[in-house]
């Protein structure tokens, strides 16, 4: 029988800036049950809840302090019991995300590995002593840096001279994965999760789980203050897919869906061992070879002119993995809470609905299970907020921003910079309708509200206009999730049609028919040779066919789904 996420259509929720329901300016467990019925409505079929497991908030929830329960602010141990019954009720199946690279310093584990050296707990964190220079100062053990800060080492409290591994923030402890004892505790906590009924988890930054176990120096150089981030000191390791069988056969049931998130340096041939159907221990492995194919990433000093999606690179993306993994089940997606909005990426906010719908089409037919990130339905876009302290509610920004000053970026660089590439761009409040904070909540969200739900991007007056894009997502959805279509993108063969041409992105599937995706992904007018005959519009975002002598000209962002004779 074909695994059930091969047919689901997915959905991205961060918890805290979805629906607040009970009247504190952040969302909640009981938001996110009110909105059940649209999601269902809207064809989604599986959640992706972002961490709501009891959390200093430091990074948003991704550094937990207690897996048992769920954090205050979304809600109680009861609520997540009903979102999972309400859940299943409709037919939309739940993954939680679990965050076991790393816990936060104030979960008990590391509380009483700070209190007891001689504790078990404390052989569940990398603690190792550190070095002395010539003149007998204490320095880290090694010279790895930290994805949030200089060194990835921070002094063990109580300890003279040992430190702690983080490869993210200080406040995040990296865990020992190479100790049994702490694997049977992340097992434990998940076969807990599976017996409430949850379906599945995301499994974050999984890849960094294994880490290089000479802990020796990375041989790079440079880095600030000589700490260099060199992610092959400890991301996909070889020990890291022992880790993912095991977790799997003592953590989860076979049916449960792991997605593995797995950053940039996975590649199809690694991720076949972690994820091939049948045989790997994880499903789905997201690696973001497809998101930043428009030169944003780094691009501090690059101007908003030179930001342009490079649309043959992106078919290169999709395709290399196509080719090289398709013996796995594959996630597609354009964004997550980690990236800007994609409609500022990719799209255009002077082409809204244009670059919407195109670039959901785009998506949807492709090869794999497709993620949609919460208020892509509507066209949500990046926040244009006018000060870098606004960008400040992410522990990740303050390092970056005090470091990027450092460097001399005035605040006018950083600010543009980090308008296009932010994260925070992803985790402004879901906009319901036009009433006051988008219907998101009753008072002053926590975080800003972006002011452009008054402009009709918000669910409310999407829904009674039958243009809309969110009308459009939820049609181009239905055929993506109708059986015949469905067996056509997961079997039928997938090519790219004019693999050049620097501005169309085009595929076709040859299933029991063939369809065909074309995508104008410019802000202008292109053409497209097309030697085919249609049978059948599927889907189209403009009114007209401008089709003459095999040749399409395509507006500004216009797309087709067809079948092709
Ligand atoms: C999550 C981030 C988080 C990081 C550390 C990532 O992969 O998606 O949001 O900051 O892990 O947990």
């Amino acid at each position: 029988m074909e695994a059930w996420w091969r047919n689901s259509i997915g959905y991205i929720i961060y918890p805290a800036a979805y629906k607040d329901a009970n009247g504190d300016g952040i969302g909640d467990l009981k938001g996110i049950i009110e909105k059940l019925d649209y999601l269902h409505e809207l064809g989604i079929d599986l959640l992706w809840i972002c961490p709501i497991f009891a959390s200093p908030m430091k990074d948003n929830g991704y550094d937990v302090s207690d897996y048992l329960h769920v954090n205050p602010l979304f809600g109680s141990d009861e609520d997540l019991l009903t979102l999972l019954r309400e859940a299943h009720l409709r037919g939309i199946r739940v993954l939680l995300d679990f965050a076991m690279n790393h816990t936060s310093d104030q979960h008990e584990w590391f509380v009483k590995a700070k209190e007891d050296p001689s504790s078990e707990e404390r052989s569940y964190y990398i603690i190792k002593k550190g070095r002395r220079d010539e003149k007998g100062n204490l320095l880290p053990p090694n010279n790895w840096g930290s994805f949030f800060s200089t060194s990835a080492w921070e002094r063990m409290p109580g300890s003279e001279d040992e430190f702690y591994l983080h490869v993210f923030a200080p406040s995040m402890p990296d865990t020992d994965w190479s100790n049994p004892k702490l694997r049977e505790r992340y097992y434990q906590i998940a076969r807990h999760y599976v017996d409430l009924g949850v379906d599945g988890f995301r499994m974050d930054a999984i890849s960094h789980l294994a880490k290089n176990p000479t802990f020796e120096d990375s041989p790079l150089q440079g880095g600030k203050g000589g700490y260099v981030l060199d992610p092959s000191e400890f991301s996909n390791r070889p020990e890291l897919l022992g880790y993912l069988k095991e977790f799997r056969e003592k953590g989860v049931n076979e049916n449960t869906l792991l997605v593995g998130e797995v950053g940039g340096c996975v590649q199809p041939a690694q991720a076949r061992l972690f994820s091939e159907r049948g045989r790997g221990p994880i499903n789905l492995v997201f690696n973001f070879d497809t998101v930043w194919n428009n030169g944003a990433y780094g691009s501090i000093d690059k101007k908003d002119e030179e930001i342009k999606t490079d649309v043959i690179s992106l078919k290169n993306n999709f395709m290399r993995w196509y080719e090289n993994a398709a013996t796995c089940d594959l996630p597609l997606y354009w964004c997550n809470h980690d990236h800007p909005r994609v409609l500022s990426q990719y799209g255009s906010v002077n082409y809204r609905a244009e670059s919407a719908k195109m670039l959901v089409t785009t998506l949807l037919f492709l090869y794999g299970t497709p993620f949609i990130y919460q208020g892509d339905e509507i066209g949500m876009s990046n926040v244009t907020y006018d000060k870098v302290e606004d960008f400040l509610n992410d522990e990740a920004n303050v390092d970056a921003l005090k470091s990027m000053r450092s460097e001399g970026r005035d605040e006018e660089t950083i600010l543009r910079f980090w308008r296009r590439t932010n994260r925070i761009n992803a985790r402004t409040p879901m906009q319901w309708d036009k009433t006051s904070y988008a219907g998101f909540s009753k008072v002053a969200p926590k975080v800003k509200v972006n002011d452009n739900y008054k402009e009709g991007v918000n669910v409310q007056e999407q829904m009674e206009d039958p243009y809309s894009i969110l009308n459009y997502f939820q049609y181009a959805i239905s055929f993506r999730k109708n059986a015949i279509y469905n067996d056509i993108v997961n079997n039928g063969r997938l090519e790219i049609v004019d693999y050049n041409h620097p501005d169309v992105f085009a595929y076709l599937h040859r299933g029991s028919s063939t369809i065909m995706v074309i995508s104008n992904f410019r802000p202008y007018q292109t053409y497209f040779t097309f030697n085919y005959e249609i049978g059948d519009i599927v889907l189209h975002n403009y009114d007209g066919v401008l089709l003459k002598d095999h040749v399409f000209t395509l507006r500004p962002f216009e797309c087709y789904l067809l079948k092709i004779r």
